[in-house]
């Protein structure tokens, strides 16, 4: 098949990541020329924000104010999503498939709300829906799941996929910063967003781990089937105490295979500080893979930003190029298929760490561990830290071995009705 000498795009939204790729589809254009087989042309540019219409060089003639304007266009072969929000790029991203384009977002929100649904529709109109981008940014992980690690079975995942996040703990970890100072740190340098919100609740990670998990082990998993709590709880201390016992705190997404369910949750973690993952800084992130034939496996690199992440989106134009070239369609397939099921939270079992201030008296160790044991919690140790003497009041630090999420919830509410028991100031998970 005689290769096309143009290909046309059409690109939604400028912002950080929609201008990065047009800079890339326009400085790089010898070099994905040469790779696509066919010269990348912008035909269309959809932009809301008029301010950035003629921007970056590029003619103003090919702005568009209406999505019309450029799914209509016969010369856009591929849309690029890169507006970002559920909708309307949603609905935009659907249409477009409606209407035979091949559709690369970077859009997580979307990917995991919209799954079956815009998969089957790009089925139905035989075009290609490819999301690189939506997770780890410029990491290579979509196209590794379903290409590289296909002969796996995937028992585990452990993914530091938020940035933002994982920049705060950071600071917090090796500058004994409280949350709220790490977070204004973050905003002004521009890592943190001005509405925080949806990384530090955990709810960006939720998004990307429902992605992850969905093609690991091929079953549909909705981002509201994620459970996800945030880092805004933990405090400077709770980095201190877990330095003392050999751990580093880290938000991690983690998705694991038990029998014919799966867990997918996003929390904040204790993990041995000696780990691969527990050495991840800053803005990197990082996903720890389990494969019964490969065995462990590490993605580490830029989460975010606009070179890393047009990286990603530039690839997925590159390789449905390719293959409209080669007059094929990579047609994405439906993974799922395994019929499991999202185990709920509170069947989950691990270890965890209490912190609690308790009167410093004779005999409170005691009421606490009796409430523990009669949920059949066993302590693994016990750490009593600073008393205020003013107040006799002690802080105490009790670390379990694994324990069912259900019998801790309820042991901790009544350990809290104690009289003894001042307050239960934190709680956290341990992966080791
Ligand atoms: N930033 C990253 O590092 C990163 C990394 C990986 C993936 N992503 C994903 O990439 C996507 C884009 O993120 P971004 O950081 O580039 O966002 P952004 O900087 O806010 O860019 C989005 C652009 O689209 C415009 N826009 C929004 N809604 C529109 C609409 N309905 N019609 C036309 N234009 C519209 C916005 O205009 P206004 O400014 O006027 O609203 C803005 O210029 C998101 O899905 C995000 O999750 C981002």
């Amino acid at each position: 098949m005689v290769a096309r000498k143009s290909i046309g795009i059409g690109l939604m939204g400028l912002g950080v990541i929609g201008g990065g790729v047009a800079k890339v589809l326009m400085g790089k254009m010898d070099t994905l020329t040469r790779e696509a087989g066919s010269k990348l042309v912008i035909k269309k540019v959809l932009e809301k924000d008029s301010a950035k219409h003629g921007s970056l060089g590029i003619e103003h003639r090919i702005f568009a104010t209406q999505f019309e304007e450029l799914a209509s266009h016969p010369e856009v072969d591929i849309v690029v999503e890169l507006i970002g929000g559920e909708h309307p790029a949603f609905e935009y991203i659907r249409e477009a498939l409606t209407r035979g384009k091949h559709v690369v977002t970077a859009n997580k929100e979307v990917m995991s709300k919209h799954w079956s649904e815009l998969l089957t529709v790009a089925r139905d109109h035989q075009v290609a829906l490819r999301y690189e981008a939506s997770v780890g940014g410029g990491i290579p992980l979509i196209a590794p799941f379903q290409e590289d690690l296909v002969a796996n079975d995937i028992s585990a995942i452990y993914a530091i996929v938020n940035g933002t996040t994982n920049y705060i703990l950071t600071r917090m970890a090796k500058e004994g910063l409280d949350f709220s100072v790490a977070l204004k740190k973050a905003q002004e340098l521009g890592y943190a967003e001005a509405d925080p919100a949806k990384d530090i609740e955990g709810v960006d990670a939720a998004y990307k781990l429902a992605i992850l998990t969905t093609i690991a082990f091929g079953t549909e998993v909705r981002s509201e089937n994620v459970y996800h709590e945030g880092i805004s709880r933990l405090q400077a201390r709770d980095f201190r105490y877990a330095r003392e016992l050999g751990y580093a705190i880290k938000l991690l997404a983690i998705a694991k295979r038990s029998g014919d369910s799966i867990e997918a949750r996003v929390h904040p973690v204790f993990i041995p500080e000696d780990s691969l993952l527990a050495k991840v800084d800053g803005v990197y992130n990082a996903i720890h893979v389990e494969g019964d034939l490969v065995g462990k496996v590490i993605f580490y690199g830029e989460g975010a930003g606009p070179r890393a992440t047009s990286s990603a989106v530039v690839s997925d134009i590159i390789k449905i190029a390719q293959n409209i070239n080669r007059g094929t369609t990579d047609i994405p397939r439906l993974p799922f298929a395994s019929g499991r099921t999202v185990k709920p939270m509170a069947e989950i079992e691990t270890r965890y760490y209490m912190r609690m201030s308790v009167a410093d008296q004779a005999g409170v160790l005691a009421q606490i561990s009796k409430i523990l044991g009669d949920h059949a919690i066993s302590i693994s140790s016990v750490i009593q830290k600073e008393t205020d003497p003013s107040t006799q009041i002690a802080e105490i630090v009790i670390m379990t071995h694994p324990a069912k999420e259900q019998a801790v919830q309820q042991a901790l509410k009544k350990t809290e009705r104690l009289a003894v028991v001042k307050e239960i100031t934190n709680f956290v998970r341990v992966e080791a």
